[in-house]
C-alpha cells in the first residue's frame, strides 16, 4: 500500500473523530436499574477474568453449552491467519435450534411469531406461529426435500426470499444436511443474485412469488427469472418457489422440470431427518458483502465457532430469558439476520419476532404497535432506523404501549449520541439499557458492547471487547495508541476468535491481503495474526472503543455496506460513463450517503441518441447502478465533471472528493496533478446544490 493510502486513511478516522466528538455535547454515563442488573444472565466481572486468564478454556467453557454428538479433541490450531475450532467435535446447528428443545416443555414454545406487512389496514394483520415442534418437523420435511433434488453435503444453495418464516425454515434444513447456504438480500438485483450464484455455484435457488414491501410486491420469481435467463447459471439445477401469497400465487413463470412449487414439495416430504453429525469445520454458510474493489466478497463461516459466538452473544449481551421475545429486525439476507434472526436466539430456545414489512406501513408506528401487541421485550435495530424515527416524531411511540420492553440494542454503524439518547428515552422509556453491538459479517457475531447488566454506558461508546475476544488501537505500523484516550487510530482484533470467517470463497489470497495484510513486522513480512476490520475507533478513559466507521473503501448507507469501486464498475458499464469515483458524504438518516463523481465520454453516441439535457442523464444513470446492484446502492447525488482530481501517478484523490462532497475545506492538493480540476469541480458542486 502506498504511502499516500496510508494518510488517507488516518484523516479518515481523525475526520470521524473529529466529528462525533462534536455531537458529544454533553458527555452522559447510564448506569442499568438495580433490578436490571440483579436479573441479568452477566453482573460480575468473572467472565472477563475467566477469559483473561485461561482464554482457551474460556471458549471451551462456552461451548458446553450446546449439544454436541462428539467431544472436540482440541479447542483451536492457530495457523495464521486460518483458524480452526473445536477440532475433532461433530455437532450440527439445526439440532441445537430444535431437536435440543423437545425433549421437555419448550417444545410447545413459540420458536418464531411471524407477522406479514399486509392485512393491518383491515385491523387484521397476517400472521402465523410456528412452535419450537412445529418449526422441526418443517425443516425436516425441507431437509428431505432438499436431499430429494439432489442436494447434499457441501452443496451450495442460494436463499432469496422475503422475510418470512420459510427463510428460516431453509436456512436450517441446509444447516441440518450439511448444504452451504448463501442467502441473498431480496433488494438486490437480478444481476447480483445471478454472480452470487455463479461464484460459489449454487445447484439449488429458493424464492418465493412475491414478499410485501409498503404495500407492493416485490416479484422474487421474476427477478429470479432474470437472474438465471438464458442459462446465465448453469449450476442450478431446480428453483423451488414458496407461495407467499395467501391466495393464488402472484402471477410468475413456472419453468415445468426446473422449478417446483414448495408446498407441493412439502406435500410428500417425510418428516422423518435425523441431523447429520457435522464436523466443527464443515462449512455452514457463504455470505456475500462488500469489499474494496469490485466483485463482493463470499464470507466463509464454518459451524461449530459460529454456532458458539451466536448463543453466547444471545445469552450475556441480549442477556435472553426464557419469557423474553426477541426481536431483531434485520433481513435475514444480512449477517444480523443469520445470526440474531435465526441461529443464535434458536440455540437459546427463546421467542423470535419476525417482521416481513417496513417500519413506515401502513403508518410510521408499525414497529411500537408490533411491540405492543406481542409484548415483545429485547428490541434490536439499527440507527439508520432510529434516525427515520426521531424524524418521524414522539408522538407515534408515545401512542402505544412498549412497558414490555426491559433491554435495547442498536447495529450496524455508528450511533450518534443525540439518536442513542432519543432511544433511551423514547424508546427505552429511560429504563431500559441499551447495548451498541459492533461487529460484521466477518466476525459472525458480536465482538464489542457492554453487558447490560453490568456495564455503566456511554452514548457513542461501543464499549469493551467480550470476554474472549482481544481488541485494540494502533496506528498504521502497529504501534498501539492505547492509554491516549482521545487519539483515533486503526481498529485492530490481535487474537482469532471461534466464529471468524474462515476464507473469502474461492479466493484465499484475498482473505489474507484484505483482512491480515494491513501491518508488517520488522522484516516487511505481513503480520498474519492481526485481523483489520478496517474501521477506525478511539477509546475514552475508562477503555471504552467509539467506532468511528469505515476508513476503506466502504461505505455504510443505512447500515447497509456498500463498495465505492462496486457503484464505480455500475457507472462505468454505463456506455456514456468514461469514468467515476464514488465517495461517502454523510447524512442525517442514512449515516452515509452515496456522491458520484462522473465524467462522460466526449462524443458518446449513447449521449447524443438521447437528451443531452444533463439532468436526464444523472437520473437514467441513477437508475442504472439501481439496477445493476439493487436500489440500496442507487447514488444519492452525481455531479458530472469534465475531469477527476488525480496524483502525477493518476490515483483518484478520494479525500479531495470527500472534502468536496462534505463541502469541508480543501485538503492538501500539493500532490495534485492539475489543482484547478479541484477548484472547477468545488465550484460546479456548490453550483448544483
Ligand atoms: C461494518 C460491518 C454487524 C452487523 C451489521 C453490519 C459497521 C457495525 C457497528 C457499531 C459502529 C458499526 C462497521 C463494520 N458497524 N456495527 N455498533 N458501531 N459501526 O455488518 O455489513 O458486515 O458491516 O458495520 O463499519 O465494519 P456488515
Amino acid at each position: 500500500m502506498s504511502e499516500l493510502e496510508h494518510t488517507d486513511e488516518s484523516a479518515k478516522a481523525t475526520d470521524s473523530a473529529a466529528q462525533i466528538s462534536d455531537l458529544l455535547v454533553e458527555e452522559r454515563e447510564f448506569a442499568p436499574g438495580a433490578a436490571f442488573s440483579a436479573a441479568a444472565t452477566v453482573n460480575s466481572e468473572e467472565l472477563y477474568q475467566q477469559a483473561h486468564s485461561d482464554w482457551e478454556g474460556y471458549w471451551a467453557e462456552q461451548a458446553r453449552g450446546l449439544d454436541w454428538f462428539e467431544p472436540w479433541h482440541t479447542v483451536l490450531k492457530w495457523d495464521p491467519p486460518h483458524s480452526q475450532w473445536y477440532l475433532g467435535g461433530k455437532l450440527n446447528l439445526s439440532h441445537n435450534c430444535l431437536d435440543r428443545h423437545l425433549s421437555g416443555w419448550r417444545r410447545n414454545k413459540a420458536a418464531i411469531i411471524w407477522e406479514g406487512e399486509p392485512g393491518i389496514e383491515g385491523g387484521v394483520a397476517e400472521q402465523r406461529t410456528l412452535t419450537y415442534q412445529q418449526l422441526h418437523r418443517e425443516v425436516c420435511k425441507f431437509a428431505n426435500v432438499l436431499k430429494k433434488l439432489g442436494v447434499g453435503k457441501g452443496d451450495r444453495v442460494a436463499i432469496y426470499l422475503p422475510m418470512i418464516p420459510e427463510a428460516a425454515v431453509v436456512m436450517l434444513a441446509c444447516a441440518r444436511i450439511g448444504a452451504v447456504h448463501s442467502v441473498v438480500f431480496g433488494g438486490f438485483s437480478p444481476e447480483s443474485l445471478r454472480d452470487r450464484i455463479n461464484d460459489s455455484q449454487c445447484k439449488l435457488l429458493i424464492t418465493a412469488d412475491g414478499g410485501w414491501r409498503r404495500g407492493n410486491i416485490v416479484r422474487l420469481k421474476a427477478e429470479s427469472d432474470k437472474a438465471l435467463e438464458g442459462g446465465a447459471c448453469p449450476s442450478i439445477e431446480h428453483v423451488v418457489v414458496v407461495k407467499r401469497s395467501a391466495g393464488e400465487p402472484f402471477p410468475c413463470h413456472i419453468q415445468e422440470g426446473r422449478d417446483h412449487w414448495y408446498h407441493r414439495l412439502m406435500e410428500d416430504a417425510s418428516a422423518d431427518c435425523p441431523a447429520e453429525k457435522l464436523d466443527s469445520e464443515d462449512l455452514l454458510f457463504i455470505l456475500y458483502t462488500s469489499g474494496t474493489t469490485g466483485k463482493p466478497k463470499g464470507i466463509v463461516h464454518s459451524t461449530g465457532g459460529y454456532s458458539v459466538v451466536t448463543y453466547n452473544t444471545c445469552k450475556y449481551v441480549f442477556d435472553l430469558k426464557e419469557d423474553d421475545i426477541f426481536w431483531c429486525t434485520a433481513d435475514i439476507g444480512w449477517v444480523t439476520g443469520h445470526s440474531y434472526v435465526v441461529y443464535g436466539p434458536l440455540q437459546m430456545g427463546a421467542t423470535v419476532l419476525m417482521y416481513e414489512g417496513a417500519p413506515d406501513y401502513p403508518q410510521r408506528d408499525r414497529f411500537w404497535d408490533i411491540i405492543e401487541r406481542y409484548r415483545v421485550s429485547v428490541f434490536y435495530t439499527a440507527p439508520t432506523a432510529i434516525r427515520a424515527f426521531m424524524k418521524w416524531g414522539e408522538e407515534h411511540p408515545r401512542a402505544h404501549d412498549m412497558s414490555s420492553l426491559r433491554l435495547l440494542g442498536s447495529v450496524g454503524e455508528p450511533i450518534n449520541p443525540e439518536a442513542w439518547i432519543w432511544y433511551h428515552e423514547n424508546i427505552g422509556a429511560s429504563r431500559c439499557p441499551i447495548v451498541d453491538t459492533w461487529w460484521q459479517t466477518e466476525t459472525g457475531g458480536i465482538m464489542i458492547t457492554t453487558l447490560p447488566g453490568l456495564h455503566v454506558s456511554k452514548p457513542g461508546f461501543a464499549g469493551w471487547a467480550l470476554p474472549g475476544v482481544s481488541a485494540t488501537i494502533v496506528d498504521e505500523k502497529a504501534r498501539p495508541v492505547e492509554g491516549s484516550a482521545s487519539r483515533a487510530g486503526l481498529l485492530c482484533l490481535t487474537r482469532p476468535w471461534p466464529s471468524m470467517l474462515r476464507t473469502i470463497w474461492g479466493d484465499d489470497e484475498r482473505f489474507q491481503e484484505t483482512y491480515f495484510s494491513k501491518w508488517q513486522d520488522d522484516q516487511g513480512n505481513p503480520r498474519r495474526d492481526l485481523y483489520f476490520p478496517g474501521d477506525g475507533a478511539k477509546r475514552d478513559s475508562a477503555g471504552r472503543f467509539m467506532i468511528l466507521g469505515r476508513v476503506d473503501d466502504v461505505l455504510n448507507v443505512a447500515g447497509h455496506r456498500i463498495g465505492t469501486m462496486e457503484v464505480e464498475s455500475a457507472l462505468v458499464d454505463h456506455p456514456a460513463v468514461a469514468e467515476s469515483a464514488v465517495v461517502g458524504r454523510s447524512h442525517e438518516i442514512k449515516g452515509q450517503a452515496i456522491v458520484a463523481f462522473v465524467t462522460l465520454k466526449g462524443s458518446s453516441p449513447a449521449l447524443s441518441a438521447r437528451s443531452t439535457h444533463p439532468a436526464d442523464i444523472i437520473d437514467e444513470l441513477k437508475a442504472h447502478v439501481a439496477t445493476k446492484i439493487g436500489a440500496i446502492a442507487r447514488p444519492e447525488e452525481i455531479i458530472l465533471t469534465a475531469d477527476l482530481p488525480k496524483t502525477r501517478s493518476g490515483k483518484i484523490m478520494r479525500r479531495l472528493l470527500r472534502d468536496i462532497a462534505e463541502g469541508r475545506t480543501l485538503g492538501d492538493t500539493t500532490t495534485l496533478a492539475d489543482p484547478a480540476v479541484v477548484e472547477n469541480l468545488r465550484q460546479m458542486y456548490e453550483g448544483q446544490e
